[in-house]
């Protein structure tokens, strides 16, 4: 997946839900210590469903060039701030730019419609997806301590904000 991946953005959410399965439903060590990271529960497509009824919420697919669903995101933009909710890409389709592709082209839309920040919370431990965000330009703010369960462990805080250059209001 060397070239972009074509990203659909209205998608139902039993094909998020579908998709989410596949990446999160995935067996890992109780020691989060599998390639994939450490587990999250998948989303059903109820979940989804009382999400997308927010209209700040969105949820994007990235497809293989195949055409088979490969990666998702979900994020919030309320006014000036935004918020990524979840990423995951496929086990086998990981590390060809699937998640870099989705994130950077929410980012750059969500600054385009008035975005200034972006926050997200990642267990400490998810060293791939906070070697992502890093690559694209979000900053550690805080941890907290114990703030997962099964297992336990820190969550890290991270933040984007965007580039003086990015379209949106101006702050007053
Ligand atoms: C985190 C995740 C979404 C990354 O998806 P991906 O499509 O493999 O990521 P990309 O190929 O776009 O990688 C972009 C950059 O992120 C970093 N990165 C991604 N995976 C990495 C890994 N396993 N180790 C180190 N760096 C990694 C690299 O900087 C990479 O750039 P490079 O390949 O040029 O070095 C994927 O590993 C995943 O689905 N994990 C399970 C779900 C999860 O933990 N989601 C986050 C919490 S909701």
């Amino acid at each position: 997946m060397s070239a972009a991946p074509p990203i659909c953005r209205n998608v139902s959410p039993q094909r998020l839900a579908r998709l989410d399965e596949a990446i999160f439903g995935q067996p890992v060590p109780v020691d989060g210590s599998a390639p994939g990271g450490p587990p999250e529960s998948p989303w059903d497509a109820a979940a989804y469903g009382r999400l997308l009824a927010n209209p700040a919420v969105t949820a994007w697919i990235a497809q293989a060039p195949a055409g088979d669903d490969a990666g998702l995101l979900c994020t919030q933009r309320v006014a000036d701030e935004g918020e990524v909710y979840r990423i995951g890409v496929l086990p086998h389709l990981r590390r060809q730019g699937c998640a870099r592709a989705l994130l950077a082209a929410w980012l750059a839309h969500a600054a385009a419609q008035g975005a200034r920040s972006v926050s997200l919370e990642v267990r400490a431990g998810n060293r791939p997806a906070i070697a992502l965000y890093r690559a694209l330009g979000f900053v550690d703010v805080a941890r907290r301590q114990a703030y997962y369960a099964a297992p336990r462990e820190d969550a890290l805080l991270m933040r984007w904000t965007a580039p003086a250059s990015a379209g949106g209001a101006p702050r007053a």
